[in-house]
C-alpha cells in the first residue's frame, strides 16, 4: 500500500445473514476498489449489540461474515480487513464523538424511528446514538471515501457534521471531512417479497431475502416466488413493475448485461424464463463462494489469526487519530 492512495472504509453490521443486497450494494463495489484504494472493511460487533444478541450466536456469526467477506472476493493482503471491538480505540472516539452531537441531529435520523418501531421492547441509548459510533468507525481511519447504500447516506451526514462541530470548536484539522461513495449499479436491491423496502438481512420473513449462504434450491425457490406483477412485457420500468425492475437489477449486475440488453434477450418471453434463467445465475455466481466459505470455516484458528492480523494493521492507524483527538480536547 502507498500513502498516495485515498482510504475507503466501511463495514456491515454482524446481524441476520449478509444477504445479495450486501453483495450486489457493498461488497461487490468494495472489491473493484481495493486496486485502486487504500480499504479498510470492518465487521460492525458493536453496532450489532444495539439490538438483543445471543452471545454465541454473535460469536459464531462475527466467524461467518468474516469467512464470507473473503469467499466473496475481499483480499485480506491488499485490505485491511478487521472486526470493529478488536480495534478498542471505536468506542474510546465515539464517547468524544457524542459530546459533541446535539440530541436534535440524532431525533431526526430514520433508521432509528423505523428500528424502535421494530424493538419496541428494547429502544437502548445504544440504538440512539448508533451514528455516532459510525462516525467514529470512519473518522478514525481518516477515510476519504465510503461506500455504502443508499439507507446509510443519512448516517455520512452526520458523521460530516460531526467534523465541522469538531473543528469549530478545536479547529486543528485533525479529522478529514468524509464523502460518500455510491457505486454506478445497485446501490439498492429491494426485498423479494415486498419490493417497496430494501432487501434487509434482519428480516423476519426469510422469503425476503437470498443470503449468500442459501443452498440452491432455497435460492431458486425464492426467486421464483418473487412479486412481479400481472403484465407479461419484460421492461424495466421502477414506478409500474418495481418487482421485476429489482430482479432485473440483480440480473444485471450479475451477468454484466445492460438493461436494454436484457430486455430484448427477454422480449416475447415470460417472466417465468427471466426467474428461472436468473435463479440459475444467482446460484451459479455463489457456488465458488459458498465452496470456498465452507473450507474457510473449518479452520477458526486461520481466522483468528488473520482477524488479529487486520485488527493490529487497523490499530496502527486508529490509535494515532485517538491520539491527537485526545490531546485536542484536553485529555493527558
Ligand atoms: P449494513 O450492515 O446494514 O449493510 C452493509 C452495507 O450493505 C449495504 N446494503 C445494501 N445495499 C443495497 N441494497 C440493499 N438491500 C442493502 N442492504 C444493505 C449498506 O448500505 C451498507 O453499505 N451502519 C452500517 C454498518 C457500518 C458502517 C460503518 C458502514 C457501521 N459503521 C462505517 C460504513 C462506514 C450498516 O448497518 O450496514
Amino acid at each position: 500500500m502507498t500513502n498516495n492512495k485515498k482510504t475507503i472504509l466501511s463495514g456491515s453490521t454482524v446481524t441476520g445473514d449478509l444477504t445479495l443486497g450486501n453483495y450486489i450494494g457493498a461488497i461487490n463495489n468494495w472489491k473493484q476498489l481495493q486496486d485502486q484504494y487504500e480499504c479498510l472493511y470492518f465487521l460492525a460487533d458493536l453496532h450489532a449489540l444495539t439490538v438483543h444478541q445471543d452471545p454465541k450466536i454473535l460469536k459464531e456469526r462475527t466467524y461467518s461474515f468474516f469467512a464470507q467477506y473473503l469467499a466473496l472476493g475481499l483480499d485480506p493482503q491488499k485490505n485491511i480487513i478487521f472486526v470493529q471491538s478488536q480495534v478498542h480505540e471505536h468506542a474510546e472516539l465515539a464517547w468524544i464523538l457524542t459530546c459533541l452531537t446535539p440530541m436534535g441531529y440524532l431525533n431526526r435520523m430514520t433508521q432509528f424511528k423505523e428500528k424502535s418501531e421494530k424493538h419496541v421492547k428494547n429502544i437502548n441509548a445504544g440504538l440512539y446514538t448508533y451514528p455516532i459510533l459510525m462516525a467514529a468507525d470512519i473518522l478514525l481511519y481518516q477515510a476519504d471515501l465510503v461506500p455504502v447504500g443508499e439507507d446509510q447516506k443519512q448516517h455520512l451526514e452526520l458523521c460530516r457534521d460531526l467534523v465541522g462541530f469538531f473543528e469549530n470548536r478545536y479547529g486543528n484539522g485533525i479529522l478529514k471531512m468524509p464523502e460518500p461513495y455510491i457505486g454506478k449499479m445497485g446501490a439498492r436491491i429491494m426485498s423479494l417479497q415486498e419490493p417497496d423496502k430494501k432487501m434487509s438481512k434482519s428480516d423476519e420473513n426469510e422469503k425476503n431475502f437470498v443470503s449468500i449462504i442459501d443452498d440452491p434450491k432455497k435460492i431458486e425457490k425464492k426467486i421464483k416466488s418473487a412479486t412481479t406483477d400481472s403484465d407479461t412485457v419484460v421492461q424495466y420500468d421502477l414506478t409500474n413493475k418495481p418487482g421485476l425492475a429489482n430482479l432485473l437489477t440483480i440480473y444485471s449486475v450479475l451477468s454484466g448485461k445492460t438493461m436494454k440488453e436484457l430486455e430484448a434477450d427477454y422480449e416475447g418471453k415470460m417472466y417465468g424464463h427471466l426467474k428461472v434463467d436468473l435463479a440459475d445465475l444467482v446460484v451459479e455466481t455463489l457456488r465458488p463462494v459458498q465452496a470456498k466459505y465452507s473450507d474457510l470455516m473449518k479452520n477458526k484458528d486461520h481466522l483468528n489469526s488473520l482477524m488479529a492480523k487486520g485488527a493490529e494493521r487497523a490499530r496502527a492507524k486508529a490509535s494515532s487519530t485517538l491520539k491527537k483527538v485526545y490531546d485536542s480536547v484536553g485529555l493527558l
